[in-house]
């Protein structure tokens, strides 16, 4: 039985008349660009995550961008990330002309913990960046007590949530989103969001995404172009109350594999403390992950391992490179990422795992 490493089209099956009917709508209204569309989504984003202030820009790396312009960082200043993650989260510092400081990951939870951050502080960091990587959550509160402020990158966090029912996106002094298609909330082409609680900061990107005005008469700053559509919004607006369902199904896929008995052969992707993850990859650690590649490449299994080569190592990334990081270069070396969907059924967990058991290893 193949498996495919994610399914994005089985969950919008249900709703495949209404997006369409939507799209239509949108096409014949003929108001594409921040109208009512983006003005409605902004406020149901803000409201699910409980935080006063959502604001929908063009895709996740410039949310990141803008979200490190508006909390004051320029060039010259030190931004900490993670160096296991997506190429944007570091980009997004580079492209502004700050330094990105690498700091290391727990390649148990993939995320970076407020030890590894602290090491990497110096007395120019303007603000630290969590990844809360594959659907994990970072520990926020407690990297936030180091004194800086925290940038949540929740491009890969959509709907998880701790265990006191905040959510990832929520906890820091703003958050970034990515709707790409494949993302636990995506859309049909490319969006992103900040989202923050601080009203001056909140201002300011949307002064960001539309070149620095207010009123697009006066431009106060140097800013970008970077709007969500009103399609990709409206389209949004009917996925978004089907979020959290579609996470639950993540949460029930990671259980069938837990019962089929994955955590005896692999290592199993921790959940911070506290944290209750919507996986959006399922990262599992494996001494052997070429091997185990080619056992799920032979049964039609859907893998990948996605950052094997950590950005501190990236060439791009040269000049700020020269950090040693255990913990990065592990995960670096061991993961992999098998199927996972809201839809995953117990089935293919048990085929997925059947392809652990049978691997040669040898
Ligand atoms: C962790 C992380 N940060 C940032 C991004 C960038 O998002 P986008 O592709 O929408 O620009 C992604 C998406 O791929 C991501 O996974």
């Amino acid at each position: 039985m193949p498996v495919p490493l994610f399914d994005t089209k089985t969950p919008l099956a249900p709703l495949r008349e209404a997006l369409h009917a939507k799209a239509a709508e949108v096409l014949d209204a003929g108001r594409y660009i921040l109208g009512p569309e983006v003005d409605a989504f902004e406020a149901e984003l803000a409201a699910h995550l409980g935080t006063p202030h959502a604001i929908g820009v063009a895709n996740g790396t410039d949310a990141l961008v803008l979200a490190l312009r508006a909390m004051g960082v320029g060039p010259g200043d030190d931004v900490v990330v993670p160096s296991f993650t997506f190429y944007a989260s570091a980009e997004a510092v580079a492209v502004i002309g700050a330094n990105p400081i690498f700091c290391d990951v727990d390649p148990a939870t993939f995320c970076v913990t407020p030890e590894t951050v602290k090491a990497a502080l110096t007395p120019h960091t303007k603000v630290v960046m969590v990844v809360h990587l594959f659907g994990n959550i970072a520990p926020v509160e407690a990297i936030a007590a180091l004194g800086v402020p925290v940038l949540e990158d929740a491009a890969q966090a959509a709907g998880s949530r701790t265990a006191d029912g905040r959510r990832a996106g929520a906890l820091g002094a703003a958050s970034t989103f990515s709707f790409f298609p494949s993302k636990n909330l995506g859309a049909f082409g490319d969006g992103g969001a900040v989202a923050t609680a601080d009203d001056a900061l909140a201002e300011r990107v949307r002064m960001l995404r539309f070149h620095g005005s207010r009123d697009k008469v006066s431009f106060e700053l140097v800013g970008h172009n970077s709007r969500l559509d009103e399609l990709q919004a409206a389209l949004l607006r009917l996925e978004l109350p089907h979020l959290d369902a579609w996470c639950d199904g993540r949460r029930a896929a990671a259980a069938h594999y837990d019962a089929a008995g994955l955590g005896e052969l692999a290592a199993l992707p921790e959940p911070v403390d506290g944290c209750d993850p919507a996986w959006h990859l399922y990262v599992i650690r494996h001494e052997r992950p070429d091997a185990l590649g080619a056992a799920f490449a032979g049964r039609g299994i859907g893998c990948k391992r996605y950052y094997t080569v950590p950005l501190h190592r990236q060439e791009a990334m040269r000049p700020w490179g020269d950090v040693a990081l255990p913990g990065t270069d592990e995960a670096a070396r061991t993961h992999i990422a098998i199927p996972m969907s809201p839809v995953l059924t117990r089935e293919q967990a048990g085929e997925v795992v059947a392809a652990v058991r049978d691997a040669d290893l040898g």
